[in-house]
């Protein structure tokens, strides 16, 4: 059994910050942020704006947008690093805010990579026969990580969820077609928090030595791409949307240069939204279905890459 997209939703915080907003607070410039990442507004999470609130309001639109209710749903995989509590899983603050039925709950911890993790774990549980229809979701309040006194990490971060229903399906020329995950610990220490439950008690905060990750990211991401269309037995020019991770424009742009791909094939968001971590590759998908670009039948290419480090990708046909 196959499993395809049936519906995708995301949703945003109130409060939209521009890059000139921060340079009020920061020393930084718009100049600067545009020029090194492409990132020119982020959506910061409120009071009463959580990981869990922004989850349920993207899971409600991809269920509307597949034609499904909650009752439907009988897996629930929330991928997120900055979750309501340390325990329990946000799946399961979203299962109830959904009043959805008992079906198996949980978090997917791989940070920016998360929800290509999520969906990997989805397809096989749908392959497996243990789900039929899933929600998984991508959500983050990742500003609220942030340390504000640092410009190297807090004017690249923004809040938001990405959600898609996925669905059992026998129709093989349809859905994920192949997935790739990655991790190497032995990179933690190049993008962390530097807190934790086991060790601080507290949450930390967002280290990171930038053109490190940067350069690891076009390598990997460039890889797992070219890896994941081979195992499908296509080549590049087959894929019609790449929707990335969305970190930095210019690792987008160098990592697409890298297959051989062109930008008018890509999903690019992070001009409106910042990285939003696990959030980033649904909520950019989203945009895209609602906007048009991507269309049914639409060969698409999923790829991201975050702290652990951990990378990953996801072809399917939409
Ligand atoms: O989500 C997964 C992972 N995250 C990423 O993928 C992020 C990967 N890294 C990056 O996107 C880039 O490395 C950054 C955007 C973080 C930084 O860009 P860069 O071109 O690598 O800049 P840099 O770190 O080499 O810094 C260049 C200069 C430095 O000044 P000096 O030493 O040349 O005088 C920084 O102090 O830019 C300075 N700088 C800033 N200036 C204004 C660093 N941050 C800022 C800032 N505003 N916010």
């Amino acid at each position: 059994m196959g499993a395809i997209i049936t519906g995708t939703g995301s949703a945003l915080p109130a409060r939209c910050v521009t890059n000139a907003e921060l340079a009020e607070r920061i020393d930084t410039s718009d100049e600067w942020i545009v020029e090194r990442t492409g990132i020119r507004q982020r959506y910061i999470a409120g009071q009463g704006e959580t990981t869990a609130t922004l989850a349920t309001e993207a899971a409600r639109n991809a269920l509307s947008a597949a034609g499904r209710t909650a009752a439907d749903i009988d897996l629930i995989i929330v991928a997120t690093t900055s979750a309501d509590n340390s325990f329990p899983a946000s799946a399961t603050k979203v299962q109830a805010l959904l009043g959805a039925p008992t079906c198996a709950a949980f978090d997917v911890q791989a940070v920016c990579s998360g929800f290509v993790y999520a969906l990997s774990i989805a397809d096989a549980m749908i392959g497996a026969g243990s789900a039929r229809c899933a929600l998984i979701i991508g959500a983050e309040t990742m500003t609220r990580l942030l340390d504000w006194e640092d410009r190297t990490t807090c004017v690249l971060f923004g809040d938001g969820a990405g959600a898609v229903v996925l669905e059992a399906n026998d129709d093989p020329s349809r859905g994920i077609i192949a997935t790739r995950l990655h991790a190497d610990g032995c990179q933690a220490p190049m993008l962390y928090a530097d807190g934790g439950i086991s060790t601080t008690q507290t949450t930390g905060m967002i280290r990171m030595a930038g053109r490190e990750v940067f350069r690891h990211a076009v390598t990997n991401l460039a890889q797992v791409l070219t890896d994941v269309i081979a195992d499908a037995g296509l080549a590049a020019s087959d894929i019609d949307w790449v929707v990335p991770h969305q970190a930095n424009k210019r690792i987008i742009d160098a990592t697409v240069k890298k297959l051989g791909l062109t930008a008018d094939r890509v999903i690019m968001t992070v001009d409106r939204h910042a990285n939003t971590s696990a959030a980033s590759v649904p909520l950019a998908l989203d945009c895209a279905v609602r906007d048009g670009r991507i269309q049914r039948g639409d060969m698409l290419a999923l790829e991201a890459m975050g702290g652990g480090f951990t990378w990953g990708a996801c072809l399917l046909r939409y």
